[in-house]
């Protein structure tokens, strides 16, 4: 272990704007606050809570986790020009500690072809977009996207120039993950030693996963001297996605002695931080994902069983429990009372209101009449859902299926508050229901993906279903659980055909129709 004081490295979440580009990762206001509440719990030091230009609903969930999320930095991101910029700030004026995080290409082949602009001109750009962004809050953390495939003079220009017009932060992105760790390590050393004023800024760098480097990049990064790592649970976000924050927090705790560093993420948290963005999006993790997969801590060949029970230490480097997995998981059942249930809540994260915990109370007991154990994936199936009144509710859905029948599904539908009813044959009983709600509702989306899960291996399991839809180059994962798969897919169906609804609503109030979002 290094003698030094630690370094204290700055963790800045971005799942709710990069993270959200991911296909399929679309999240309602509802859900964006929840995660934000989440975050907050976690421990990051600065949330990017979205694109308050892109769309109104990114307007409207960027204000209010600006609003209600105190004691963290609250980022709104912003091309480099005004009217972004403004937006911005509007949406995260109330927040605590606001910050406009303003970006714009600096290297030749964006300059040339998709900006159309000269190296002066970009320059005078930035220079006077951050003195803009500065003239409304104090910090204002400036991005060169692209940056590692900029020119380094001219980056160490624009960075200069940056600083001197006020940017609290510098955000140095390896946007289309094509550095390699050791040419980071010196890329961003570089720029530290060539960058008067540089030590008296943050120094963020922001890796994306297209070569599966994404949290090497970051990590030589923080040993070249950058502050702050922009990262995403799970590592959702553009392509291949960005560096995933459980993975840099626990190299920099497990690894203190390479790295000389802390941050101010609680880890116990980030097990459940996974889980809630898996429920929210219906994107799982791959198994063998480090820290968060089903299989991160599991050991499976006899020798290393063998060794794990003499002496923990032989094959494991980190403890479960260390990341918030818990071994002896408390199981409720139609026993259980309200008390355990609050408790049980509270361990998962669920700040509830009086009302809310009664109502996912009379839900748990209806569920505990249809299986014996009921385990904390059942619980976030109850309670991780919207509480905006949805324009579609399945009232009913009735199957007749078997080997020698064709499947017929009747459904019953509330359209904003009208009973509609409707039946249909299919390909199957799931595919029957989704035809009989089409009828009704006329979306004319596609399915282009189905997935089923049994929350525990067994048939008495709840079936977790993802369907995701494409409309108009939009894709969109709707999800449900039920102990009854064809009424868990039909849910998830109607779960997705909300949040179409939304999304083209707010594509509807774009309030520029060619928002372009780079990486
Ligand atoms: O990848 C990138 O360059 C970005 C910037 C907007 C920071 O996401
Ligand atoms: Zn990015």
């Amino acid at each position: 272990m290094g003698g030094d004081a630690f370094k204290k490295i700055k963790i800045f979440d971005t799942t709710l704007r990069d993270g959200e580009q991911s296909p399929g990762a679309s999240m309602n206001i509802d859900e964006k606050l929840n995660l934000a509440r989440q975050l907050a719990r976690l421990g990051v030091d600065v949330i990017e809570a979205g694109f308050p230009i892109a769309s109104e609903g990114d307007f409207e969930a960027v204000s209010a986790i600006a609003q209600e999320i105190k004691g963290i930095e609250i980022a709104g991101l912003a091309r480099a020009n005004e009217k972004d910029i403004y937006r911005a700030y509007s949406a995260v004026k109330n927040a605590e500690k606001p910050v406009i995080h303003t970006f714009i290409a600096t290297s030749d082949v964006h300059l040339k072809y998709k900006l159309k602009m000269t190296r002066e001109e970009l320059y005078e750009r930035a220079v006077n977009m951050v003195k803009y962004a500065k003239s409304f809050i104090e910090n204002i953390e400036f991005s060169a996207e692209d940056a590692s495939r900029s020119d380094l003079d001219f980056l160490c220009k624009v960075i200069k120039g940056v600083i001197d017009a006020g940017a609290t932060a510098v955000n140095i992105p390896d946007t289309v993950g094509y550095a390699t760790p050791f040419e980071f390590f010196n890329f961003i050393k570089s720029i530290r030693e060539r960058v008067e004023g540089i030590e008296n800024i943050v120094l963020s760098v922001h890796c994306h996963n297209d070569l599966g480097l994404g949290t090497a990049n970051s990590l030589s990064a923080i040993l070249a001297g950058a502050n702050q790592v922009e990262c995403t649970i799970n590592g959702i976000g553009e392509r291949a996605g960005n560096a995933a924050l459980e993975e840099i927090v626990m190299a920099l705790e497990v690894r203190k002695d390479i790295y000389n560093a802390i941050t101010s993420v609680n880890t116990q948290e980030l097990y459940r931080s996974s889980q809630l963005l898996t429920h929210i999006t219906g994107i799982s993790v791959q198994p063998n994902k480090a820290i968060v997969g089903k299989n991160a801590f599991a050991h499976e060949a006899g020798i290393h069983q063998d060794g794990v029970l003499k002496e923990k230490t032989t094959y494991e480097i980190m403890t479960p429990e260390r990341v918030g997995r818990q071994p002896d998981e408390l199981v409720l059942g139609k026993h259980s009372g309200k008390h355990a249930f609050k408790e049980k809540l509270n361990s998962l994260g669920y700040l509830l209101n009086d009302e809310e915990i009664e109502k996912a109370f009379v839900k748990f007991k209806n569920l505990a009449d249809k299986k014996k154990d009921i385990y904390d994936e059942d619980i976030d199936s109850l309670v991780s859902k919207s509480h905006h009144l949805e324009k579609y509710e399945l009232k009913y859905v009735n199957v007749v299926c078997g080997d020698t029948v064709s499947p017929l599904a009747m459904v019953k539908l509330k359209v904003d508050g009208d009973l509609k009813q409707d039946s249909s044959c299919g390909n199957g009983p799931v595919d029957a229901a989704v035809n009989a709600i089409e009828k009704i509702v006329n979306s004319k989306a596609k399915v282009i993906g189905y997935e089923v899960k049994s929350i525990r291996g067994t048939t008495e399991a709840q079936g977790n279903v993802s369907i995701t839809i494409e409309h108009n180059g939009a894709s969109i994962t709707g999800r449900s659980a039920h102990t009854d798969i064809v009424t868990a897919s039909a849910k998830a169906y109607v779960n997705a055909l909300n949040k179409l609804y939304v999304h083209n609503k707010n594509a509807a109030n774009k309030t520029i129709c060619e928002i372009e979002i780079n990486a």
